[in-house]
């Protein structure tokens, strides 16, 4: 049985770092408000001239290096964003021409917060069919970008950065173990970027309003994300035939502390063995997991035989869980 595994990891955060003090001086908040709510104390944003498929290269530079390949070896390229360069072309593409690779086949998935683990469930099935033997897998957002920094709501809660993976085939007795995925569009207006789309082209007027950056309703994403991370956790458990003890390391999607710990508590991972870093890098949407999968690998959490569980929920809303044996 051929399994997807992940042959090496990289990771990049832009150097500008916000903390909350700099928020508290740009709009009515606290550094108490936002660490008692969120957990996040401070997070990293690109420059003007920095886009979100320069940090896919970094990341990808690192996992390349780590993995051991020739650039030339991937032969698909998965970029999960919802802050890419443009409309498109898809961020994928840039990346390739800005690694030199050859003419791949590359596209991004949309997935917000669960980009990078939907892009690995893509990536584990297409493996399967023998479409792809090397794929550079990457989550990157330039969050900073597509938000309003007057919206206290919203602002003090994202961060800008990149993950990448490099995954491979194997036949051995590890990889990814499994895969659980949904979505539901019948409340996806309550985390969206309402224009720049079909549905609100961009006019003087969104501009104004500031329609193209993100509106939440926190308090209702928040009962959601709740919910779906647990499932998304016990699902990817249960259908690797595993319990909650063989999980050796827990990465769950960054968003909020308090969803950390709820989700930790119902599946039943000790907080020692979960990853967390959301006081240094903010929410990243789709970048969160890969970054702090690469932190992971670098800190010897990951040893061979691991079984490692990751967890996501975003707009959409879209959540995914899926486990991977090292
Ligand atoms: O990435 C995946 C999807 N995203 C998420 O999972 C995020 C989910 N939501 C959350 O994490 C939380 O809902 C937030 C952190 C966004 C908000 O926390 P909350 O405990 O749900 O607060 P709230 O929205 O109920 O707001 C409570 C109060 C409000 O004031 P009033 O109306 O009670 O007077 C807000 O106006 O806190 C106020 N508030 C702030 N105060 C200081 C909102 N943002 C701020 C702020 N500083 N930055």
């Amino acid at each position: 049985m051929i399994r997807t595994e992940i042959l090496g990891t990289g990771s990049y955060l832009p150097e500008g770092v916000l903390t909350n003090g700099d928020w508290a001086e740009r709009v009515d908040t606290s550094d108490e408000w936002i660490t008692t709510r969120t957990g996040i104390k401070e997070r990293h944003f690109t420059t003007e001239d920095q886009t979100t498929s320069d940090m896919v290269v970094e990341a990808s530079k690192k996992a390349i290096e780590d993995a051991g390949i020739m650039p030339d070896e991937i032969d698909l390229i998965i970029v999960g964003t919802i802050s890419g360069d443009n409309a498109y072309p898809s961020t994928g593409n840039w990346v390739q021409k800005k690694l030199g690779i050859r003419p791949i086949p590359s596209f991004d998935i949309g997935a917000a917060c669960s980009g990078f683990l939907y892009g690995l469930i893509m990536a584990d099935a297409l493996m399967k069919t023998g479409a792809a033997k090397k794929i550079l897998l990457a989550g990157s957002e330039s969050m900073t970008k597509i938000m309003n920094w007057e919206d206290r709501n919203t602002c003090v809660l994202f961060g800008d950065g990149a993950g990448a993976v490099i995954l491979g085939q194997t036949e051995a007795d590890r990889g990814v173990m499994s895969t659980y995925w949904a979505a539901d569009g019948n409340l996806g207006d309550l985390l969206i970027q309402p224009a720049g789309g079909s549905a609100m082209p961009a006019s003087r007027e969104t501009v104004e309003k500031k329609l193209h950056a993100i509106h939440m309703n926190g308090n209702e994403v928040f009962k959601h994300a709740v919910k779906k991370m647990q499932e998304a956790s016990l699902m990817a458990i249960e259908l690797a035939n595993l319990s909650s003890e063989d999980i050796d390391l827990f990465i769950p999607h960054q968003a909020n502390i308090r969803i950390i710990d709820a989700t930790i508590k119902r599946a039943r991972i000790p907080l020692e063995k979960t990853l967390i870093n959301i006081d240094k890098t903010g929410n990243m949407s789709s970048a969160s997991i890969p970054v702090a999968l690469d932190q992971a690998r670098k800190e010897g959490r990951l040893k061979p035989g691991s079984h490692l569980l990751m967890a996501s929920f975003g707009a959409g809303f879209t959540w995914a869980g899926i486990v991977v044996k090292f």
